[in-house]
């Protein structure tokens, strides 16, 4: 197994570019199943989970040419309907697939998704099921899968009770195909939604809506050969503003659109961290003094759970206490344990909210990455840290950001990738 050894402290500066969103190419990939025409998909980031995404598309009969960051995509035949527990374990994300083959097939099975530790039973999909019931669909939940029958799936009006990315894309791949018209309602805005329907709709689905609260599908009998320009990733936007601004470090982040993280940019104004803009480019200014801002996670456009984690290393660098309210998710919390055990100074209230009294100064430690976003606030922090840190689990790092060693070496950082592959 693959581990990063990284000497903290090291002086960084220059640029680094952002890749494609994961968030959006993991439902591309998906959304080629809806059409038996040739999609292709520009700026695919490398990362372990489109790997896995374009494996399982592989397994279900696509033909796949992948040539740097262009990858096409067509599916001819589906040769299954079903996902293996094999390929779902590894990604959660691969929930992503059963609404294009319910649709297409008229039948999926699959097991429960996995992936991190996020993944487990803390992420219900019973709003998917729910949906799917709503269009018509029979859902058997056996002891080991899930198995969906639709001889065709009829248009309908659902509201979700939570707001839900994937349950808002999935329903809306769902619908494309469906007999009739659907009304979606509190679906989520996050903006790997809105640019998914108007690729679908470049193929000739009719979509409207995506981007607001509400959804409205007219379902189509078939849609065509399509063109996708992953988005560039919000999240790394945010990650590498947060890691330039916590290692008071003069960074700018390329190839990204600010406007993605307005949410984070304000909150660094309150903070006195300057920063420059441009259309698809932000500079941050080494800040002199980092006042403190008490968080708190929201569906888009508010501040975004996948950025919590690494927030929360920039608050052991503010001077004085940042209260830190995770609201989406039950167990993003628990890797604050790991900025305690290098030196910051974390009081958690309750599963969902800590407060960070700073500044601190860190230690190198050993560590395991215990999610995606974890992971990379635990190279955050030893970018700061006095010595030695080592990152087991690099894998769930890997699943998400490309070459971040490489990347991040570029930028001046000790960090040293050693071990072979899984
Ligand atoms: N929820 C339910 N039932 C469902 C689905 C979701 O109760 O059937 C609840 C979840 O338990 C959670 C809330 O709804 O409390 C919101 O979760 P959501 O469904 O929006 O999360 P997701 O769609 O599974 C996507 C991203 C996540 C990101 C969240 C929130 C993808 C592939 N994943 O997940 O990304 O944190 O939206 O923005 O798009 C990551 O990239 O590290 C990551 C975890």
């Amino acid at each position: 197994m693959s581990k990063f050894i990284i000497q903290g402290q090291a002086k960084l500066s220059g640029e680094i570019e952002v890749k494609g969103a994961k968030n959006a190419a993991l439902k591309i990939i998906p959304a080629a199943i809806l059409s038996r025409e040739k999609i292709t998909i520009y700026n695919m980031p490398n990362i372990e989970d489109t790997d896995r995404a374009l494996e399982l598309m592989e397994e279900l009969g696509a033909e796949i040419k992948r040539t740097n960051a262009t990858v096409e995509i067509q599916i001819k035949e589906l040769s299954k309907n079903g996902i293996s527990e094999k390929t779902s374990g590894k990604f959660r994300a691969s929930i992503m697939f059963a609404a294009p083959i319910l649709a297409r097939a008229g039948e999926v099975k699959f097991p429960h998704p996995g992936g991190c530790v996020l993944g487990a039973a803390t992420r219900p999909i019973d709003l998917f099921l729910d949906g799917f019931r709503a269009m018509g669909a029979e859902v058997k939940e056996k002891e080991d899968h899930y198995h969906i029958k639709a001889k065709k799936l009829n248009g309908c009006e659902y509201f979700f009770t939570t707001v839900t990315v994937t349950g808002t894309e999935a329903m809306m791949m769902a619908a494309i195909l469906a007999e009739g018209n659907t009304v979606l309602k509190n679906c989520a805005m996050e903006p790997e939604i809105p640019v998914l329907a108007e690729y679908l709709n470049r193929q000739g689905a009719r979509i409207i809506g995506a981007g607001t609260p509400t959804i409205k599908i007219e379902g189509v009998k078939e849609i065509k050969a399509g063109k996708f320009n992953i988005i560039p990733d919000r999240i790394e936007t945010g990650t590498f503003a947060i890691l330039a601004a916590a290692t008071k470090s003069e960074i700018k982040i390329t190839n990204c659109n600010p406007s993605h993280i307005e949410s984070l940019l304000s909150i660094f104004t309150k903070q006195g961290i300057k920063f420059e803009t441009g259309e698809d480019w932000l500079r941050i200014m080494p800040p002199k003094n980092i006042t403190p801002y008490n968080i708190k996670t929201h569906e888009y456009p508010g501040f975004p759970t996948d950025l919590q984690s690494p927030y929360t290393v920039l608050a052991t660098q503010a001077n004085g206490s940042s209260l830190i309210h995770e609201t989406i998710y039950e167990r993003r919390l628990l890797f604050t344990d790991m900025l305690a055990q290098m030196g910051a100074d974390i009081i958690m209230c309750d599963p969902h909210r800590v407060v960070i009294n700073g500044p601190s100064k860190l230690y190198g430690r050993k560590l395991t990455s215990p999610d995606l976003r974890a992971g990379i606030t635990m190279i955050i922090a030893a970018l700061i840290a006095e010595g030695e840190t080592e990152i087991d689990n690099i894998y769930q790092i890997d699943r998400g950001y490309e070459d971040i060693d490489g990347r991040l070496r570029a930028l001046g950082a000790d960090i040293k990738r050693i071990g072979t592959l899984l």
